[in-house]
């Protein structure tokens, strides 16, 4: 018997009011990885509970780390003086694939990381070659047997070493990798999101010397050691996202006052272009969205940030399905990340998929129905579907929704919301015909 559980979803039209947003789930699990390049005990603010920090938790320590979680204010310590262990299980890396973040931290520290490889899914296995060439380039000599990845390197050579493509998740590796030790390390074409920022500036809280060179250089002079530190993640803007998309969609009005606008102009500007009214705070800093009475489709395509964000496109995807025309959205920086679109249609969404693109004919109304999410994401574009809908939504793969927010279904009733997280009980000889066999949906560890 194992418990699982499930969003229960009713039309509520017009959420209204104010929210706060969590700490920023993509910068958190990066900085928490970065904390092993210190010895000393660390505070984080602004920790989500979200069950991939919980993950990361328990990875720190598995290596060692001595770490206490304050969920009612969202403070975690970190203990790292005691890390000795470079190796990391099977059963963490396949949960997460931000685990992988670790391995620069580790070369960093021991010239050692021996680590699971992570979890293929059903669609493919997401690549890391990246990260394990950079690292080859940097010196590292890497062996795989079967799953497993044994790293090793006498020492880290600082060089020059472009990204094919600027990987969020390899810049900060290499980052890390590069932070201490000799030399000048120079990453080209690097990924410059704001979650890459926020790791950037605790590592320089820490010690290290890092520069932003434009276009997109992260120059990093390598120092002898570095300091525990006392830091606030920032605050998230894709649940941000996923919430201006809630308030779009139902035809409300809300009101965040620590959303990060500065690092969501292009979401804001097709937000704006679909006619929706949004006045951003001081120092770019808090949202207030008033939906438009009859929004209007837009087009678009994600890209590295600057551009659209990826993980903001099922949501936004949610929000055209009910807007005046048509729209055309292009995924460009994950090849399979139209999943959703399957689910959408189920909830009587008009969508054509043409290789990476989605093109949408906005309809009248959508219908609540049973739907599985896939990803992070795509649980907050069929949530924000959900709410628009005539009817019930009952929405399966919670385990995305747990990794990625925390507790958001709890923000969005404050809003108005009438939404619920329900509990069964799955046995396996139940009959009960309205129960989805969750364990065999094809997901994506996407984010
Ligand atoms: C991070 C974010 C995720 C976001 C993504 C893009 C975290 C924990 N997750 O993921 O939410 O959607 O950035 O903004 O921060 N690639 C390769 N080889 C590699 C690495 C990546 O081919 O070694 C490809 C990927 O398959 C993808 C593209 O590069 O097509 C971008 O991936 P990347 O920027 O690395 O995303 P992540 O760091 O995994």
């Amino acid at each position: 018997m194992s418990t699982n559980a499930f969003l229960v979803i009713e039309q509520s039209l017009g959420l209204q009011g104010k929210a706060s947003i969590h700490g920023a789930k993509n910068a958190v699990l990066v900085i928490m990885a970065s904390l092993i390049l210190t010895q000393g005990k660390s505070i984080l603010h602004n920790v989500p509970c979200s069950d991939d920090v919980l993950q990361m938790i328990k990875l720190l320590r598995q290596l060692g780390a001595a770490v206490n979680y304050y969920q009612e204010n969202s403070v975690l310590e970190v203990d790292t003086t005691g890390i000795s262990n470079y190796k990391v299980s099977h059963e963490i890396m396949k949960k997460m694939r931000a685990s992988i973040l670790v391995m620069g931290p580790l070369l960093a520290r021991f010239g050692r990381a021996d680590i699971a490889l992570p979890g293929g899914c059903v669609i493919g296995t997401r690549p890391i070659n990246y990260h394990l060439n950079n690292f080859a380039k940097m010196g590292v000599d890497i062996e795989i047997n079967g799953d497993f990845l044994c790293a090793k390197a006498i020492q880290l050579q600082p060089g020059t070493y472009p990204l094919e493509y600027p990987s969020v998740g390899a810049t900060e590796n290499i980052m890390m990798a590069a932070v201490l030790g000799k030399g000048t390390t120079r990453i080209l074409n690097a990924a410059l999101e704001p979650e890459v920022l926020d790791l950037v500036s605790i590592l320089q809280k820490m010690g290290a010397h890092i520069e932003i060179l434009p276009p997109a250089t992260i120059a990093i002079h390598g120092v002898d050691q570095l300091k525990p530190v006392d830091h606030a993640i920032m605050y998230d803007r894709l649940e941000t996202g996923s919430l201006l998309v809630a308030a779009a969609i139902t035809g409300g009005s809300i009101e965040l006052p620590q959303a990060p606008a500065f690092a969501m102009d292009i979401f804001l500007m097709k937000l704006q272009e679909m006619g929706h009214s949004i006045e951003v705070g001081p120092h770019g800093v808090g949202i207030t969205l008033k939906a438009a009475a009859s929004p209007r489709a837009v087009s678009f395509k994600t890209a590295p940030y600057p551009g659209f964000p990826t993980d903001l496109q099922a949501p936004m995807m949610a929000a055209q399905c009910l807007a005046e025309g048509t729209s055309v959205i292009e995924e460009t920086v994950f090849e399979n990340r139209l999943l959703h679109v399957r689910e959408l249609q189920k909830m009587g969404a008009q969508i054509q998929i043409e290789h990476n693109k989605a093109i949408i004919t906005g309809v009248e109304e959508l219908y609540g129905s049973p739907v599985i999410a896939t990803d992070i994401r795509a649980s907050a574009a069929l949530v924000a579907a959900g709410l628009a809908a005539k009817g019930t939504t009952t929405m399966a793969g919670i385990h995305h929704w747990k990794r990625g927010y925390d507790a958001l279904e709890l923000t969005l009733a404050q809003l108005g919301a009438k939404i619920e997280m329900k509990f069964i009980e799955e046995v396996h000889e139940n009959n009960e015909q309205d129960i989805m066999p969750i364990q065999q949906i094809p997901s994506i560890e996407l984010n």
